[in-house]
């Protein structure tokens, strides 16, 4: 197996919107590292256009059938830390302001998946393995083996479908079926798409992968369940022999404290509790927080959703601010979650700031800043935020589900181990209890803290494993 195309929404360098472009803009790099022929491909959005489009080359222009209409793509590349980045440029589907949330997002990704397949034949390139991302892929493997079965160097194929977040599953009306993808009508009564009476991507993706990966092992147990299996469970739990979960890493180089160049103080374990303060000053300043290099700072950077689990932050608000604490909070979502955290920064200036929007730059410099992170999710695939807060020595509070369960150790005051805090049932007191027990000892026992400081620096957040993992499902499905 030398030969893996990535096949997903968004990546990073060039377009992001949550966790799924922190994996595909570090994950590739990981096995370019190891030797293999590694490329991705997504759709060229208009950010991407605005910011990139005049480096990427243009390599040719073909059509795929929508709606009965031959429909012209330009594909571009662009070759960005030796990985190959192919772009499908249609101005009408992508260049739009935001990348989802359109009512013919059905239409706008059968057009992508389809411009994806028939860019195989057009550069005559075939890799040994698609994996495909989220619900925006589901269909691939799909099209694939339905419409191209007939052509061995699409029928040599094998596909691994990862599930980075169960509760968007594209879901649309059975009449795209053949209009947009080309599928007869048969895949929708023999059961293999349909959903609802209608037809879902997430579906086809669990239904036609060779293999299925979800980013933790717990989330891959929980999504075989009723609680947790958004009404795919029943599906899920008939691949279960072909499911597994990959733990998710994170780009260890990009997100450093001691190199990165978006902090206003570099720090290691060694010098981080002067270069937090200093990150802290100066972040105090830039949000006109009370300058206070030794209040405890926890922070929040987070899409405002209802499965982050604002709403626990939100019931206690009112005692979190009695706390000799300041909180920061970036992000934004839900109106209404938005509006309460506005209440919360107007009836405690200087002690509570919520940044409303999407910023990269400051998420550094609050990482680099804060003591402590909070992340009570209702429920979390995997979380790249506690990884990146564990590396800056940010100790993350978190629910027990899904990754963040797999990922923070929860301290033990008798062993001395863990690298965050944790607790189990969503429920506010029970978040609140814990926070309590944290600012306690932060502020009382320095000794124990750093202690879990030290644990969570030094925990592996690479890709380094989970990279070898996904390398030996690939070499397995080709019978290596
Ligand atoms: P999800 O993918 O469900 O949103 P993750 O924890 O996997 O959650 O990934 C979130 C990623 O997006 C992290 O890299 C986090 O730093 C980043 N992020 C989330 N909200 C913002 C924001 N408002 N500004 C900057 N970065 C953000
Ligand atoms: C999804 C999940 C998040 C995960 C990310 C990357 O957005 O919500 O938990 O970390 O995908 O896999």
């Amino acid at each position: 197996m030398e030969r893996i195309l990535m096949v997903a929404a968004e990546g990073l360098p060039f377009i992001k919107s949550g966790g799924l472009a922190d994996v595909i803009g570090s994950l590739p790099n990981e096995f370019k590292a190891r030797g293999y022929d590694v490329r991705v491909v997504m759709p060229l959005y208009k950010k991407i256009a605005i910011n990139w489009h005049d480096k990427f080359t243009y390599l040719r222009t073909y059509t795929v059938n929508i709606n009965y209409e031959e429909t012209q793509v330009n594909l571009f590349y662009y070759i960005y830390h030796d990985v190959t980045y192919y772009f499908i440029e249609h101005q009408g589907y992508f260049e739009r302001e935001a990348m989802y949330g359109y009512d013919d997002d059905g239409e706008r990704f059968a057009f992508f998946q389809k411009a994806v397949l028939e860019m195989l034949n057009q550069i005559d390139y075939f890799p040994e393995i698609m994996h495909c991302h989220d619900w925006h892929t589901g269909m691939i493997a799909a099209m694939c083996k339905e419409n191209f079965n007939h052509d061995y160097r699409y029928r040599g194929i094998k596909h691994v479908y990862t599930i980075h977040n169960l509760a968007y599953q594209g879901n649309f009306g059975a009449d795209m079926l053949e209009s947009c993808l080309g599928l007869g009508n048969y895949v929708f009564d023999n059961g293999n798409v349909r959903f609802d009476g209608g037809i879902s991507f997430m579906k086809a993706g669990i239904v036609y992968s060779d293999k299925i990966t979800t980013v933790s092992p717990s989330y891959a147990q929980e999504i075989k369940t009723t609680q947790f299996g958004e009404r795919m469970d029943a599906v899920l739990r008939f691949r279960e022999a072909d499911l597994c979960g990959v733990v998710n890493g994170i780009d260890t180089n990009m997100w450093n404290p001691e190199t990165d160049s978006l902090i206003t103080k570099n720090y290691t374990f060694k010098t981080y509790k002067k270069g937090k303060a200093e990150n802290k000053k100066a972040l105090q300043e830039k949000l006109g927080l009370n300058v206070d290099e030794n209040v405890m700072m926890i922070s929040l950077v987070s899409r405002l959703t209802w499965q982050k689990g604002i709403y626990l932050i939100i019931e206690q608000l009112f005692n979190i601010c009695n706390q000799p604490i300041q909180l920061v909070i970036l992000g934004s979502g839900e109106a209404g979650l938005e509006e309460k955290l506005r209440e919360a920064e107007w009836g405690n200036r200087g002690k509570v700031c919520f940044y409303c929007g999407y910023n990269e730059a400051l998420s550094h410099e609050i990482y680099a800043a804060s003591d402590l992170f909070l992340m009570p999710s209702l429920f979390e695939p995997c979380g790249i935020s506690q990884l990146i807060s564990m590396r800056y020595g940010t100790l993350p509070l978190v629910r027990e589900t899904g990754g963040l369960r797999d990922t923070v150790q929860p301290y033990n005051q008798y062993t001395q181990e863990g690298c965050g805090f944790s607790f189990a049932n969503y429920n506010s007191n029970d978040m609140m209890h814990v926070l309590w027990e944290a600012i306690d000892l932060y502020y009382n026992n320095s000794a124990a803290w750093k202690g879990i400081v030290k644990n969570a620096m030094e925990k592996d957040v690479s890709w380094a494993q989970s990279a070898e993992f996904y390398l030996g499902i690939y070499r397995e499905l080709c019978g290596e």
